[in-house]
């Protein structure tokens, strides 16, 4: 166990900058209270903004080496205004997906619980969700595989390639089946401990690959019940019974959409966190963007990133069996509970009217004196 850790903070762009500020305040207000907990943080600047002021990179050199050496990394968002290369892409993807791929961050977590007090479109309440979507990120649709056919100044065909391996499924399954396990509690409909593999694999050959590599990591976790839906299927009953969701896995482009809908169903970007995680490190991420029309007034909510952040302590109580990162966890939860069940310190799209700090500073305060037992 890393007697402190090292954390790379990657503010990046717009809200970005505003946000992960205040999870680095509700973790050093962690550090004061739990004994045995130990950060140290190294901040760099990096992103559109970034690309602005020199125009010839995204990032200084040393970001990649150093987040290697590190236990995490605590990323905000990219993107700002029309910030773009002279190839027209946008400034801000390259230093998101060299660190995705850079530091081969393959399970994407996403954790869809509903908290109270916050409004959700469906017709469930806190007690029915709390499931999280491990989506596969480093292949599929997203490896650029493709091209166009143009023929007399035409475009007239436009090919997208699906890329799915052995060691991409069965890493990101294994690791769905690890949570799955390392989770107190199960599904709650039932409390059983789940893992649901989500496919088509009714039409398509590569998700009849997924489901037999799924089928045989399976096979290691006699504890875990197994489940299966097909994509489209499971949209509708994710709205409609979410209580039956424990863990649940996805390959990479349906789990980009059924995120989403995660996100809405646990009351929207503002409470939306995410962790992604390799084999030697974690970075975690609120789900939003860097939201630039907000930035500059100090309004959106910082809930998301610190909610990541406690991920992140999760994950290090996971990794290396950590007590005290465990307590972080749980600290920071319950601290972010209180707030949103008292009422009184709350951004905009929770119905408030306070400032991106206040609510940070709220809960950093609860972290500090709220009871919790791990
Ligand atoms: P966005 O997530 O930045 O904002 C969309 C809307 O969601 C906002 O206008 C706001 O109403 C709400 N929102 C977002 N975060 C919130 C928070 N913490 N509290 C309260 N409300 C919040 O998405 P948008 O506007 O599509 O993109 C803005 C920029 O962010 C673009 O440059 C886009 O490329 C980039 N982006 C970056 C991502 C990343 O860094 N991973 C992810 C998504 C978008
Ligand atoms: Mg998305």
């Amino acid at each position: 166990m890393p007697g402190k850790y090292k954390i790379v903070v990657v503010p990046g762009d717009g809200i970005g900058r505003e946000v992960v500020p205040e999870a680095v305040k509700a973790l050093k207000a962690c550090e004061e209270v739990v004994s045995g907990l130990n950060f140290e943080f190294i901040e760099f600047e990096a992103g559109a903004m970034y690309y602005l002021k020199n125009l010839k990179e995204e990032y200084p050199p040393e970001l990649l080496p150093t987040c290697r050496e590190s236990h995490g990394v605590l990323f905000g968002a990219v993107g700002w205004q029309d910030a773009r290369w002279p190839d027209g892409t946008y400034a801000g993807a390259k230093l998101i997906f060299d660190l995705r791929f850079g530091l081969d961050l393959y399970a994407n977590v996403r954790p869809c619980k509903l908290y109270p007090n916050v409004p959700t479109p469906i017709k469930k309440g806190p007690e029915h969700v709390d499931m999280v979507i491990i989506r596969e990120n480093t292949e599929d649709l997203y490896q650029g595989i493709g091209g166009r056919l143009n023929r007399g100044g035409t475009s007239e065909l436009a090919i997208d390639v699906r890329i799915l391996t052995r060691k991409g499924c069965e890493r990101v399954i294994k690791y769905a089946f690890e949570l799955a396990r390392f989770r107190e509690k199960g599904a709650p409909m039932d409390g059983k401990k789940r893992v649901t593999c989500i496919d088509k694999s009714n039409v398509l050959k590569a998700c009849v690959f997924w489901r037999e590599i799924f089928n045989e990591i399976a096979e290691k976790y006699p504890d875990i019940e197994r489940d299966y839906a097909y994509i489209d299927a499971w949209t509708q009953w994710a709205v409609r019974r979410p209580e039956w969701y424990n863990v649940c896995v996805v390959s990479n482009m349906f789990g980009d959409i059924i995120t989403d809908l995660a996100a809405a169903i646990q009351g929207g970007l503002g409470l939306a966190p995410s962790l992604q995680v390799g084999d030697q490190l974690a970075m975690a991420e609120p789900v939003h963007g860097s939201a630039p029309k907000y930035y500059g007034k100090k309004v959106t909510n910082p809930m998301a990133c610190i909610l990541s952040a406690m991920w992140l302590m999760k994950y290090f109580h996971q990794r290396y069996g950590d007590k005290a990162a465990a307590e972080a966890a749980a600290r920071i939860e319950a601290a972010v509970v209180e707030v949103l069940t008292e009422r009184k310190v709350l951004t905009y799209d929770l119905g408030g009217s306070a400032h991106t700090d206040e609510v940070g500073d709220e809960i950093a305060k609860k972290i500090k004196t709220v009871q919790v037992s791990v």
